[in-house]
């Protein structure tokens, strides 16, 4: 297996990746994206639908997202005006009659789910094996709209994922006293079921449960009941070998009986914003193990580390 920068794993994993929040992208709007190692172009055309495809115009290799505009459901480029729709074929040169053959961009399957972008990645450019589960009630009453961050962090993807049976850094890293806590693997889900006392920045404490769930490789929910109850999203994307977007987002139900202050409300999203981010300081130190010299008590984490590999064996095929 060829090693990626210093890491151990070939290419980029296969799955569906976030590429933004829906309120990012209006109608018309034209965006450069870097990921995956690779230049796109995300767009929403004039129907509402986001858009995906390969960065440079066949033409004469101008970026699509660097001056581009959206004309009905495609884009136009800023050099010479050659036109590509949504599914990337040039559609119309405005000096030329005839379209070549080979005038196409490769575009990427994209969905739009719980306000939020995916964008589909697989090496081999086969189709989505699995969507992206809708959450029940999202962007009506008693959901807030998600308060959302960005951040690029330099470490590898599954040193991310890895949280989500890394039972031992809960107390030193979060401050949780975790009381019970198991995992279930299935398919392209891993899922983590927790509870126990979480102590807040600002003092007290919280007792909750949780459940998180990895759909894929890159795209994590977690719906959890404590004081308040809550949905968050933790989404990272690779930019290249050895960087990530890492996205946090947070939902909170709002309460018939005693309504939420915006000031609790705020610092309740801000808490678990740094309980997030305390581990950055760890992944961008780190040093990559593999195998880890591991001890009873650590949680699963070979078997996450099994069901995790599932999601490179197309690149690994391509890399052998
Ligand atoms: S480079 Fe895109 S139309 Fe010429």
């Amino acid at each position: 297996m060829n090693k990626v920068g210093k890491f151990q794993f070939p290419g980029f994993a296969r799955g569906w990746f976030v590429i933004g929040f829906s309120d990012e992208l209006e109608v018309g709007q034209v965006k450069p994206l870097r990921y995956f190692g690779q230049d796109l172009v995300l767009f929403r055309d004039e129907q509402g639908e986001p858009r995906v495809l390969d960065a440079f115009c066949p033409h004469m290799g101008a970026h699509l997202g660097h001056g581009g505009r959206v004309e009905g459901d495609g884009v136009v480029c800023p050099f010479h005006a050659w036109k590509f729709d949504g599914a990337g074929d040039c559609v119309e040169i405005p000096y030329s009659d005839k379209i070549p053959s080979k005038a196409k961009v490769p575009c990427w399957p994209v969905r739009e789910r719980n306000g939020i972008l995916f964008v589909w990645h697989d090496p081999n450019k086969g189709p989505p094996s699995w969507e992206i589960p809708a959450l029940s009630g999202h962007g009506e009453l008693p959901w807030s709209p998600w308060d959302y961050g960005l951040m690029k962090v330099k470490t590898h993807p599954r040193e991310i994922v890895e949280n989500v049976v890394d039972v031992g850094h809960f107390m030193p890293v979060r401050g949780t006293d975790v009381a019970e806590i198991s995992n279930e693997f299935k398919d392209h889900t891993a899922t983590q079921i927790n509870s126990g006392v979480a102590y807040p920045l600002g003092g007290g404490e919280d007792n909750y449960s949780l459940r998180a769930t990895y759909y894929g490789p890159g795209y994590q929910v977690t719906t959890m009941d404590g004081y308040l109850s809550s949905r968050l999203v933790n989404a990272h994307t690779p930019i290249d070998a050895e960087t990530l977007h890492l996205r946090f987002a947070v939902s909170l139900k709002q309460r018939d009986e005693e309504p939420i202050s915006s000031a609790l409300f705020q610092s309740y999203v801000e808490n678990l914003r740094e309980g997030f981010f305390q581990d950055l300081r760890i992944w961008e130190n780190m040093r990559y193990r593999d195998p880890p010299i591991l001890c009873g008590g650590d949680g699963p984490i070979i078997k996450l580390r099994r069901w995790y590999s599932q999601f490179y064996e197309s690149t690994a095929r391509d890399h052998v």
